[in-house]
């Protein structure tokens, strides 16, 4: 079974991508200009048919996520397909090319010639899957994929154009003038369609045909030009959706402080601990964002989110992942600007800090004794809440400071449960009140 995610299915599914493209292209093409699957044309549709007997084949191989499971079973894959996208894949494996390349076929050309249009049908199944893998913005993505529906459209609407409208080429064997009539008509549509209408081409008054054809493609133009003008827009609001909720966060919080006339350094201060924010998680507040999801979800990606973090601090070093797990479901990111006081000393202690980035040093009541200054990974508060003793030193953030905090009802709880991560924050916190005591005896 190939896995979904895996390398070789996103780079098949990119290649039946841009084959379908060609497909889209090329057939309405060589329909209006009657050109005869021939050569090395018959060898490529050919190859194309090969294409999409192999992508089904893959497809019926490739497992699924469905309620977190990974679908491997063949009868459920095959059942899934044949559902809804097996249909439009099987059209597009008729080899109409191989058939037209006949000649009695070829004298039905082109009424029936037109059924080669189904290859097409798989550009839709093709671009779900390309949407679903890309790691691009979505936003970016979405932009892309309408841009090229409404070109391959328009490209649609001009070969039907060649076809009924003004433009007749079946007697010109000149390419050079097959590819300008091509141009025209598809000046014509992109003008048509856009309600630019300049009216330099215009349709035949006296034919029917072409009259209702252009009222209905005006119809749907209109309805166009409003579906991407809304949709761009939405589009650029949303590309960076993370930058300008941040940006509307900062601006209201400007105002807010204009309002009540904040000092400039004050106010200097705050956009700096914005700065920060974007810097350093892009504005997303983790706790908000991952809120949405699940337990086993929320757990598994708090985990990847913080793995960095984890691998730092060494008394998580071969805990056990239940605790792990408890622990991380459990930590309150905080963040502290220069020179905060963290933790003041004699205070009652209600929560213990793991250092995620940032560094912090430990003084005395006065500040005239640094105890030690503690980096990334490492702890404190831990003192205060194991010997239920009041703070026993000042912590003062030296940078800004990424901390989580972990509470004490969750910390007894856990150490209740897991001696020996009790025994190694009970051994640190013995080592460092020790250590403080002789720094102040000096
Ligand atoms: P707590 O007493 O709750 O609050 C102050 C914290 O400073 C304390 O817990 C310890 O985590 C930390 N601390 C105290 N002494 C030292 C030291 N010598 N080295 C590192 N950290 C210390």
């Amino acid at each position: 079974m190939i896995a979904p995610d895996s390398r070789f299915k996103k780079i098949w599914d990119f290649f039946v991508f841009l084959v379908t493209i060609y497909t889209a292209l090329y057939i309405p093409i060589s329909i209006v200009f009657g050109i005869r699957p021939r050569g090395i044309f018959l060898i490529i549709e050919l190859v194309i048919s090969a294409v999409y007997i192999g992508d089904m084949v893959i497809t019926l191989r490739t497992a699924y996520f469905q309620r977190m499971k990974l679908v491997t079973d063949f009868k459920a894959i095959s059942r899934r397909y044949l559902k809804k996208w097996f249909w439009f894949d099987i059209l597009a494996c008729i080899p109409f090319g191989l058939i037209f390349s006949f000649d009695s076929a070829w004298m039905l050309f082109p009424a029936v010639g037109v059924l080669r249009m189904l290859r097409t049908a798989k550009l839709i199944h093709s671009s779900v899957r390309i949407r679903r893998n890309s790691n691009m913005n979505p936003s970016i993505i979405r932009m892309l994929f309408l841009i090229l529906f409404v070109v391959i459209f328009a490209h649609f609407v001009s070969c039907i154009w060649i076809e009924i409208g003004s433009i007749t080429p079946y007697g010109d064997t000149d390419t050079a003038i097959k590819i300008n009539h091509y141009i025209q008509s598809y000046y014509w549509t992109i003008t048509t369609l856009t309600t630019v209408g300049y009216g330099d081409l215009l349709p035949d008054k006296e034919s029917s045909l072409q009259l209702t054809f252009v009222i209905v493609l005006e119809l749907i133009g209109a309805a166009i030009y409003g579906f991407i003008i809304g949709n761009i827009a939405n589009l650029i609001a949303n590309i960076d959706i993370a930058k300008s909720q941040h940006k509307e966060k900062v601006d209201k919080m400007n105002s807010f402080l204009k309002y009540h006339a904040v000092p400039e350094r004050l106010t200097m201060k705050v956009n700096d601990y914005y700065a920060y924010l974007w810097d350093s998680r892009r504005g997303y507040e983790e706790r908000n964002v991952i809120n949405d999801l699940p337990l086993s979800l929320k757990t598994s990606v708090s985990i990847q989110i913080n793995r960095d973090m984890i691998e730092k601090v060494p008394i998580f070093k071969g805990a056990s992942n239940a605790m792990l797990e408890e622990i991380i479901l459990n930590l309150e990111p905080t963040i502290y600007t220069p020179k905060d006081y963290i933790v003041k000393e004699g205070d009652i202690g209600y929560d213990m800090f793991f250092i995620k980035k940032g560094s912090v040093d430990v003084v005395n009541s006065d500040g005239s004794i640094k105890f030690a200054t503690l980096l990334e990974g490492q702890f404190f508060g831990e003192i205060a809440l194991l010997l239920q003793l009041p703070r026993t030193a000042n912590i003062i953030a030296n940078e800004y400071c990424d901390l989580y905090k972990l509470n004490k009802e969750t910390f007894d709880s856990i150490l209740d449960r897991y001696p020996e991560f009790k025994k190694s924050i009970a051994e640190m916190a013995e080592k460092r009140r020790l250590e403080m005591l002789a720094s102040k005896a000096k």
